[in-house]
C-alpha cells in the first residue's frame, strides 16, 4: 500500500524538541551533567488538594459518563477566579468553554472564526500553536515583529490600513512565550480600539498569567473597557497549576464567539474527563495561595537566571514575569548550530529562538523549569562555551 500524507501536512515541520532530547541523551551518556531548560513543562506538583480531589472522584462510580461542554462546578470556578483575580464578572453558561488544554483551543479557534484566505494577526516570535491553528484553517498570517525598540510588544500602529481591514483575528500572549513581555496600562486599551476601528475580533493567551514577579498580577485583557465586545482570553491550568498532562484550560468573553466556538467544539469532542474537571476547579477556588508559592519560587529562579547570564555576557531580554528566559547568545552563530554546540560542548539544552518565528534569530529561550541550584549549574556550564 503506498501512504502519502495529506497536502496540508506540508505545513507541520517536525518539531526540534525530539533531536534536543536525543543530543542530551548522547551528552549524558558521556557521563557528562545535563540542564534540561527546553520544555516548559512545569516541575512543581499540583498542589494536594488538587490531586486529592482527583482521587476522590475518580474512585467514584458516577464520574464517568460525558461531560459534554463542561460541568456547571468548573465554569462556576472559572467565573469566581476571574471575579476575585481581575474583578471580570463573567456568566458561567455563555462566556466560558473549556478546552483540552489551551493548544487544543488555539488550533481549533481560527477555524471557527477565520475563511480560507483571511488574514489573522499574530506575533513574530510567537507560540507555535498560533500557526498551525492559522494554517489549518487556510487563513494566512500577518506576522507584526516583537522588537527590542518597542519592548518586545506588537506595535499595532504599523500594521498597514488594508491588513487591518481585511483582518478576521488578533492574536496576543503577554507574557508570552517565547518573549516574557508585559505591556503597560494603556496597551489593551489600544488593542480595544483597533479591535473596534477594524472589527477584528482579539484572542489573548493568557497562559502564563500567574508568572509575575514584581508589582501587581498582569491584567486580564477582559478587565480592560471594551474587551467583552471584541475578545477572549484562553487560559490554562497547565502552567499555573501544574497541570499540564491534566489537559484542562478555557476560553472567556464575548459570548456570541463563546458560542461559535461551543457549536464547533460539539462536532469535535465529549468533554473532559469529570474528576480533571473537578481537580482544576479545586485548583482555581485555591487560586490565591498555590499561585504564591508558584511566584516565590519561580521568581527566585527567575533572578537567578537572569543575573546569571548577564553576568557571562549574554544580553538578556528584561522582564518582570513569564516561565522563560529571551536572551541573545555572545557568538556569532546560527542559532540551531548554536543550541546543538551548547549541548555537546557544556549540556544544557536550550531552544533556538528561530523556531518561533525569523525574528528569533540569534536568539535562545531557556525554561525556568529547574530548581536555582541547577539554574546555577547551567550558568556556570554555559560560562565555559566557547565557539
Ligand atoms: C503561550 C502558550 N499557550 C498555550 C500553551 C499550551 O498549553 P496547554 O495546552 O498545556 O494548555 C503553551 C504551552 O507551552 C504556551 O506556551
Amino acid at each position: 500500500m503506498k501512504i502519502e500524507p495529506s497536502l496540508k501536512m506540508s505545513i507541520f515541520e517536525p518539531a526540534i524538541f525530539g533531536d534536543l532530547k536525543a543530543a542530551a541523551e548522547a551528552k549524558k551518556a558521556t557521563g557528562a551533567e545535563v540542564v534540561d531548560l527546553s520544555l516548559g513543562s512545569p516541575d512543581l506538583p499540583p498542589d494536594e488538594k488538587v490531586r486529592q480531589a482527583l482521587s476522590e472522584q475518580s474512585a467514584l462510580a458516577t464520574t464517568y459518563g460525558y461531560t459534554l461542554s463542561g460541568t456547571k462546578r468548573f465554569n462556576e470556578a472559572v467565573a469566581n477566579y476571574y471575579q476575585r483575580r481581575s474583578g471580570v464578572t463573567l456568566n458561567p453558561d455563555t462566556e466560558i468553554i473549556q478546552t483540552m488544554g489551551s493548544q487544543e483551543g488555539l488550533v481549533h479557534l481560527p477555524f471557527a472564526l477565520c475563511n480560507e484566505g483571511d488574514i489573522v494577526l499574530t506575533t513574530n516570535p510567537a507560540y507555535v500553536a498560533y500557526d498551525a491553528g492559522i494554517k489549518l484553517a487556510g487563513a494566512v498570517p500577518y506576522y507584526m515583529p516583537l522588537r527590542a525598540e518597542n519592548g518586545f510588544l506588537p506595535n499595532l500602529d504599523d500594521i498597514p490600513e488594508d491588513i487591518a481591514r481585511k483582518a478576521k483575528l488578533l492574536i496576543l500572549n503577554l507574557p508570552g512565550n517565547p518573549v516574557p513581555a508585559l505591556p503597560d496600562a494603556t496597551f489593551f486599551d489600544k488593542v480595544v480600539a483597533f479591535a473596534k476601528e477594524y472589527n477584528v475580533p482579539v484572542l489573548h493567551d493568557a497562559a502564563y498569567s500567574e508568572y509575575y514577579f514584581t508589582g501587581d498580577s498582569p491584567s486580564s485583557f477582559l478587565s480592560t473597557p471594551g474587551a467583552m465586545e471584541v475578545g477572549m482570553e484562553i487560559n490554562s491550568l497547565s502552567k499555573s497549576f501544574s497541570l499540564a498532562g491534566a489537559r484542562i484550560a478555557y476560553i472567556v468573553g464575548n459570548a456570541e464567539m463563546i458560542s461559535i466556538i461551543r457549536q464547533l467544539k460539539s462536532n469535535l469532542d465529549y468533554g473532559i474527563f469529570g474528576p480533571i474537571q473537578e481537580a482544576a476547579a479545586t485548583a482555581l477556588d485555591h487560586a490565591e495561595e498555590i499561585t504564591d508559592r508558584l511566584r516565590k519560587e519561580f521568581s527566585q529562579r527567575h533572578k537567578v537566571l537572569m543575573n546569571g547570564l548577564a553576568e557571562i555576557g549574554w544580553s538578556v531580554t528584561p522582564s518582570n514575569g513569564g516561565m522563560f528566559v529571551w536572551a541573545k547568545y555572545p557568538f556569532e552563530l546560527d542559532d540551531k548550530e548554536f543550541v546543538f554546540k551548547a549541548i555537546e560542548q557544556c549540556g544544557v539544552v536550550m531552544v533556538p529562538g528561530s523556531i518561533f518565528g525569523t525574528e528569533g534569530a540569534g536568539f535562545v529561550r531557556l525554561a525556568l523549569v529547574q530548581k536555582v541550584e541547577e539554574l546555577e549549574k547551567a550558568v556556570a556550564q554555559l560560562s565555559t562555551l566557547d565557539m
